[in-house]
């Protein structure tokens, strides 16, 4: 009995790996170990015998166990030792390079044109302002001075917000344009003011020129006596510094109801080849919305429009960067393709520039 007591612990103790540790535990205590077959042969044995050998078998095979689980445990450890002392990693170092040179993540397109577009008004004297993407009825349509019957609060254009069983408060709505944020900038800063809004927007819309998100970018300006002459010249320095080159302008008389006179613009460009090309030819695109604040609107936002007068404007950020970029189907920018983020993303380091990226 000593002699199987001895032997096994010595084995346990020698394990060196979990295969030969299991290996023990058949020999010793498995059906057709030692110890189990000694503890087989108690029913040979005499009941005095049995009751002497008995007890010292069962203490054996506990012993025998709880070895065998001391010593898993130890092995478990050390491998996981071993494994944390192998696979160390040190944190700081440089990204480690691929195949292409160092792994990298890009930037966005529409974090690039973002960029752009207000560092470019930015140059001109705009601030940044940014307003919430969950909207009231009031900022998104009422105080735009859209009407309650207008054809943009239809259901298949605005996704609106659920409001509990009973609760007869107009509902909140996803913003559907970024113009809200001109009266959430009027009523924080008052007159004079010059704002870029850059945001996301929704509208329930998808083909390969609509998504249900997508980006608008949000021109105010108020002062005394601001007219369409200046939103003209506004637009065309824009332009000229985001295309990098010389681009014509078309004003077209339009309607929105927050603007008056309103138009929409286009912007000069070629269509040959099946591709597009800013700043040539004798093409037109549409690319944006503007006109002379509405008063309602001045009004609003706490603005006297006795006293005051503003341009504005509102343009889509995919567009600008589609048209930019050769980026053919909208779809693709949210769809976070890692072959397409890496066609068409930008370096991290790559910062946009008042002329950069033309
Ligand atoms: N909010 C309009 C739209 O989403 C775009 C727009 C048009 C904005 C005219 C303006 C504007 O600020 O003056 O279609």
């Amino acid at each position: 009995m000593t002699d199987l007591r001895d032997k096994y612990l010595a084995r346990i103790n020698d394990a060196s790996e979990e295969a030969a540790l299991e290996q023990v535990r058949l020999d010793a205590i498995g059906k057709k170990g030692e110890v189990s077959l000694a503890m087989r042969s108690l029913g040979k044995m005499t009941p005095e015998e049995r009751q002497v050998e008995g007890p010292r078998l069962n203490a054996l095979k506990d012993e025998i166990t709880s070895a065998i689980a001391a010593k898993k445990a130890a092995l478990e450890d050390a491998a996981l030792e071993e494994r944390l002392s192998r696979e160390w990693l040190d944190v700081t170092l440089p990204a480690r390079g691929g195949a292409g040179g160092p792994a990298r993540g890009s930037i966005h397109p529409i974090s690039q044109v973002w960029e752009e577009c207000t560092t470019i008004f930015g140059d001109m004297g705009f601030t940044m302002a940014e307003g919430p993407q969950v909207e009231s009825d009031w900022y998104n349509f009422g105080a735009l001075n859209i009407p309650d019957y207008h054809p943009a609060r239809e259901e298949q254009d605005t996704f609106y917000m659920h409001r509990g069983e009973g609760d007869d408060r107009p509902a909140h709505v996803l913003r559907t344009q970024t113009s809200p944020v001109q009266i959430r900038s009027m009523e924080e800063h008052g007159a004079p003011l010059r704002v870029i809004c850059p945001g996301r927007v929704y509208r329930a819309d998808y083909d390969q020129t609509h998504t249900p998100m997508f980006h608008q970018i949000e021109g105010l300006a108020i002062d005394r006596d601001l007219s369409m002459a200046n939103l003209k010249w506004v637009l065309e320095e824009f332009f000229t510094a985001y295309f990098g080159r010389t681009v014509k302008t078309r004003f077209r008389a339009s309607h929105f109801p927050f603007t008056e006179p309103s138009a929409e613009v286009d912007i000069q460009c070629s269509f040959e080849g099946g591709t597009v090309k800013v700043g040539e030819g004798d093409g037109w695109l549409e690319v944006l919305g503007s006109g002379m604040v509405h008063p309602k609107v001045l009004q609003a936002g706490g603005v006297d429009p006795d006293q005051w007068q503003g341009f504005a404007f509102g343009m889509g950020i995919d567009r600008m960067a589609m048209l930019k970029y050769g980026i053919p189907d909208l779809r693709a920018f949210f769809d976070s393709d890692l072959r397409w983020l890496r066609h068409y993303g930008f370096s991290a380091l790559q910062v946009p520039t008042l002329r950069g990226g033309a």
